[in-house]
């Protein structure tokens, strides 16, 4: 079984037999807890040991394992002690408002079930059998799909952001204008050209997918933190151990997401690609270039995207306080401070070094 590295997609989708299934705020939820209490995420019994035998395989070959830098990872927009802060003093909806922005994004995730996956062993100079490359398209994909957005009668991640929300901050008013105004501002952003034209359209378009998806699962390690500090405090939320155990559980099923990504992407970087024009690129160029712009834009773009969602409507969030200048005030010494830093870690060779 250890170094088994071919799987049905029947497979890669399947989940250990629970002894107590997920439920919170009366949703049923994926993952279940065995007989030890220990929570097990969902479709993990094949996927966790097959991606360890890639990066076996990948550690065998003597090729590098992607990282990347956790001081890449930009705080989240308010801070647990501006949250806490505004909670206190009675004052939720910001608070709704970012965790209903974090419950869609994540449901967003299902979007990875419809990349197009272009013919792989035409794309690839070397053989791709036995790879975390070869299994996108056999279940890898859509168990990343269903993990994100929930499947049938199982809530996924988007349902658990929503039944931790609900738990802590007792079912509060949803503002009806968080999908629009999100939308809003990402359908105005600029996507970018084709930054490797010569690997062809759906070969950049999906390593382009999934290398932005990798950041943003690295990136939402911090949310992470910062959902189970709030959650979880007894002050301000009035189910502690309810929604911050659920944000753990959604920390422990992204685990499988950040692996498998990495170690595909990783497998394309130690291989060769052809290109429309019957030359050849190092997989390395193609993905340290994806990689390198995906960060780039996301630590520009994201603490001022963030904080913008807020912003917006706190001044008048904060009416409802006794004093809301002074809270104003309070909120605003509590800013994070963050410096980007200088260097990706995936700069061109020619520019970086
Ligand atoms: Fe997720
Ligand atoms: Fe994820």
């Amino acid at each position: 079984m250890e170094n088994k590295r071919t799987y049905t997609t029947e497979e890669i989708l399947s989940s250990q037999v629970y002894d107590e299934p997920l439920i919170a705020n009366d949703v049923r939820c994926h993952g279940g807890f065995d007989s030890e209490g220990i929570y097990q995420s969902p479709r993990t019994l094949f996927r966790t040991p097959a991606i360890q035998a890639w990066q076996n395989q990948l550690a065998e070959e003597g090729a590098a394992l992607i990282e990347i830098a956790p001081n890449l990872m930009p705080p989240q927009y308010p801070s647990a002690e501006q949250a806490k802060l505004l909670l206190r003093n009675g004052i939720r909806e910001p608070l709704v408002r970012t965790l209903t922005i974090i419950s869609i994004v994540e449901g967003f995730g299902a979007m990875i079930r419809d990349v197009k996956i272009p013919d792989l062993d035409e794309l690839i100079v070397e053989p791709i059998e036995g790879t975390a490359l070869h299994h996108l398209g056999q279940g890898l994909f859509e168990a990343h799909a269903r993990d994100e957005s929930g499947y049938r009668d199982e809530g996924g991640h988007k349902q658990m952001w929503e039944a931790a929300r609900d738990a802590a901050l007792e079912n509060p008013n949803i503002p009806g204008d968080v999908l629009m105004r999100l939308m809003g501002r990402r359908g105005s952003a600029q996507r970018p050209g084709p930054a490797f034209p010569e690997i062809g359209e759906a070969a950049e378009r999906m390593l382009g997918f999934m290398s932005n998806v990798l950041v943003v699962e690295v990136i939402a390690e911090r949310t992470f933190r910062w959902g189970i500090d709030v959650l979880s405090d007894p002050e301000i939320s009035a189910a502690p151990e309810v929604a911050g155990n659920m944000v753990r559980n959604i920390q422990a099923d992204e685990k499988p997401h950040v692996e498998y990504l990495r170690t595909a992407l990783s497998e394309v970087a130690a291989r060769t690609l052809n290109t429309v024009d019957g030359k050849t690129i190092p997989g390395k160029t193609v993905i340290d270039g994806l990689l390198h712009r995906t960060l780039s834009q996301m630590i520009r773009n994201r603490p001022g995207d963030q904080r913008d969602d807020i912003r917006e409507g706190l001044k008048q969030a904060m009416q409802a306080a006794q004093n809301p200048a002074a809270l104003q005030d309070d909120f605003d010494a509590l800013e994070p401070v963050w410096t980007a830093p200088a260097k990706t870690g995936f700069e061109p060779a020619a520019l970086g070094a």
